[in-house]
C-alpha cells in the first residue's frame, strides 16, 4: 500500500534533493578536522556541523573521536559526521577532503610562550601535513596549532617536499586576533561589535600581532595612551586567557569560533561568493618576512589577491619593524625543523 506516510517521505526526499541542487547556500564539501577531540576541535566541529556548506565532516584524533562523532551526528543538520581514530585511520579521514582544519597539539600553560610549544607541536603538525600531502594534496589547509608563526612554514615545506605546495591554499588562522580586536574596540567605544572590523597583520604571537587600529571601520580615535594599552591587550589577549584558565589550557571556545569563521568564509569563497575577505598568515611578498598575515581576498582557489598592509600610521610602522626580527626567527625555526627532519630520515 502506497500510504500517505510513504508519499510524504517521497515528496520530502524529492524536495530535499531539489534543495541541495538549487540552493546557493549549500555545497558538497568534505571538511576534515585534525585534532577533533581536543578543546578547540570539539567546539570547532560543532560549529562546522551547523553549516549547510559542509556535506561531510571528517573528525580525526588519536583518542575519543568515535564518541565526538556519534554525539555530533545526532544534530539535525545535513553534514554526515565520521570519526577516525589513530594514525592508521588518518588517510581515510583525509581522502576527498577539500578543506582541512588543524587544531591538533598541546596548549600553553601559564608562563609559557607559544614558541615553548614548538618541540611537541612541530612533530604533530609535520606528521599531519605529510598525510595531507599524500591523501588530499589539493585541499585548503588552515593551521591553528601553535606556534602558528612556525607551524605554517613547517606545513608549507612538507608540502613542498612532496611537490604539492600551493601557497594560495595554506593559511595560518589568525582570525582570533581580529575577533579580539573587534570585541575590545567595541567595549571601549560602545559600538556594536558586529559592526567593527580591525585588520590585524603580522603573525600570531605577542608583539608579532599587529592590530591596524588606524584602519578600523567604522573609524575610531584613541588617545596615545589608550592606543598603546589597547594594542598591548590585543597582543597579549591569548595570555590573558591562559592566566585565567590557570593551567587548564588556552583559548578554546573563542578560537573555535574564530576557526569556524575563517573556515566558513573560505567555503563561501570556494563556492563562488564574491568579495570575501579575511586576514590570515600566508606566504607573502608584502614585507621583509616570507610569511606574513594581511587582509586577503578569498576566491574559489584560496587566496585570490593579497590586499597588503594599506596605509600605516607611524605607530603601526614601528610595530611592524619591531615584529620582524621575532617573526623571521620563528619562520626560520620551522624551516630548519623540516630540513633537520629530512636529514634524520623521517618520511617526507
Ligand atoms: C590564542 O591566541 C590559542 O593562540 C591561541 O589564544
Amino acid at each position: 500500500m502506497f500510504s500517505r506516510v510513504m508519499f510524504s517521505r517521497v515528496l520530502r526526499s524529492a524536495v530535499s534533493i531539489a534543495h541541495s541542487f538549487c540552493s546557493s547556500s549549500q555545497s558538497n564539501t568534505k571538511v576534515a578536522v585534525l585534532g577533533a577531540s581536543g578543546g578547540i576541535g570539539q567546539p570547532l566541529s560543532l560549529l562546522l556541523k551547523k553549516s549547510p556548506l559542509v556535506s561531510q565532516l571528517s573528525l580525526y584524533d588519536v583518542v575519543h573521536t568515535l564518541g565526538v562523532a556519534a554525539d555530533l551526528s545526532h544534530i539535525e543538520t545535513r553534514a554526515q559526521v565520521t570519526g577516525y581514530v589513530g594514525p592508521e585511520q588518518l588517510p581515510e579521514a583525509l581522502k576527498g577532503s577539500e578543506v582541512v582544519l588543524i587544531p591538533a597539539g598541546v596548549p600553553r600553560k601559564p608562563g609559557m610562550t607559544r614558541d615553548d610549544l614548538f618541540d611537541i607541536n612541530a612533530s604533530i603538525v609535520a606528521t599531519l601535513a605529510d598525510a595531507c600531502a599524500r591523501n588530499c594534496p589539493d585541499a585548503m589547509l588552515a593551521v591553528i596549532t601553535n606556534p602558528v608563526n612556525s607551524t605554517v612554514p613547517i606545513v608549507s615545506d612538507i608540502l613542498k617536499k612532496h611537490g604539492v605546495y600551493n601557497s594560495k591554499r595554506v593559511f595560518g588562522v589568525t582570525t582570533l586576533d581580529i575577533v579580539r580586536a573587534n570585541s575590545f574596540v567595541a567595549e571601549l567605544t560602545g559600538l556594536d561589535p558586529a559592526q567593527v572590523n580591525v585588520p590585524v597583520v603580522g603573525g600570531h604571537a605577542g608583539k608579532t600581532i599587529i592590530p591596524l587600529l588606524s584602519q578600523c571601520t567604522p573609524k575610531v580615535e584613541f588617545t596615545e595612551d589608550t592606543l598603546a594599552a589597547l594594542t598591548h591587550r590585543i597582543q597579549e589577549a591569548g595570555t590573558e586567557v591562559v592566566k585565567a584558565k590557570a593551567g587548564a589550557g588556552s583559548a578554546t571556545l573563542s578560537m573555535a569560533y574564530a576557526g569556524a569563521r575563517f573556515a566558513l568564509s573560505l567555503l563561501d569563497a570556494m563556492n563562488g561568493k564574491e568579495g570575501v575577505k579575511e586576514c590570515a598568515f600566508v606566504r607573502s611578498e608584502e614585507g621583509e618576512c616570507t610569511y606574513f598575515s594581511t587582509p586577503l581576498l578569498l576566491g574559489t582557489n584560496g587566496v585570490k589577491r593579497n590586499l597588503g598592509l594599506g596605509k600605516l600610521s607611524a605607530f603601526e610602522e614601528k610595530l611592524v619593524a619591531e615584529a620582524s626580527k621575532e617573526l623571521k626567527a620563528s619562520i626560520r625555526k620551522g624551516e630548519d625543523f623540516v630540513r633537520q627532519r629530512a636529514t634524520e630520515g623521517e618520511p617526507q
